[in-house]
């Protein structure tokens, strides 16, 4: 399965070029075939860097560098980047909270982008073209718990213990499109380092949530306190 991700962008990419060379498409078309090459080509090196990333974190190369910093702000960003995205595919998104102020926690500003791509990225691409998207942040004591509810397919009861698997992806052929089952074993090791949680509540023909709770910030001057 894996090997057809890689193999496939490269071997379409070339048959195009191949096809250009040797005036096979009209020139009329020529764009959208740079087009179709130029996505391939982004598929292969989110795929690369997946599987460099992925790589690194498992040999134990990966720390993290845990900040303060405002996260109800960065998922804001977060969202106003996907826009494109979005609207394409008919998908709306709304943030909610039970605090009237934005929330801070404490984890590494970089890694926590990484997470909360992926998982807002699954949310959009199962929701098949249409649908809300719910991202919910609460403060729990100590805790910031941020979910992200879709309403999707949701996922077999009986795979749920595999999603965090590296390559592993539940209807082969509706993801094969999308993704390579590398993002939600990227999301666990981060969150591992994190010494956090994440859970998956999921139901057939309802939806999807995940949750992750991650420390508030602290009140620590000594780092130069809020780093907004
Ligand atoms: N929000 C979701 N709704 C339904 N299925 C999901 C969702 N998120 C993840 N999955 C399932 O878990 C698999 C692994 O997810 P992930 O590691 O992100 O891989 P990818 O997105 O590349 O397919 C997906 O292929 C899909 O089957
Ligand atoms: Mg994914």
């Amino acid at each position: 399965m894996f090997s057809h991700d890689m193999r496939s962008p490269l071997t379409s990419i070339n048959g195009f070029v191949g096809a250009m060379l040797d005036g096979t498409i009209p020139e009329n078309d020529q764009k959208r075939y740079l087009h179709l090459m130029k996505d391939e080509t982004e598929r292969l090196i989110k795929l690369v860097n997946d599987l460099l990333d992925i790589a690194r974190i498992e040999a134990g190369q990966v720390s993290i560098h845990p900040r303060n910093y405002n996260v109800s702000e960065q998922i804001r960003k977060l969202i106003a980047k996907l826009e494109p995205q979005l609207s394409k595919q008919k998908i709306d998104i709304e943030i909610q909270s039970n605090e009237e102020d934005d929330l801070y926690i404490f984890a590494d500003r970089d890694r926590i982008d990484q997470v909360l791509g992926n998982l807002i990225e699954n949310a959009i691409n199962f929701s098949n073209n249409k649908g809300l998207v719910v991202i919910t942040l609460s403060k729990i004591e100590k805790e910031v718990q941020i979910s992200i509810a879709d309403h999707g397919p949701g996922i077999p009861k009986k795979e749920l213990k595999f999603i965090w698997d590296r390559f592993f992806k539940v209807d082969k052929a509706r993801s094969q499109k999308v993704g390579t089952g590398i993002g939600l074993s990227i999301v666990k090791h981060i969150i591992d380092l994190h010494g956090a949680k994440i859970e998956v509540q999921s139901e057939l023909g309802k939806g999807t949530v995940f949750s992750i709770s991650l420390p508030t910030a602290t009140n620590n001057t000594k780092n130069g306190g809020l780093n907004v």
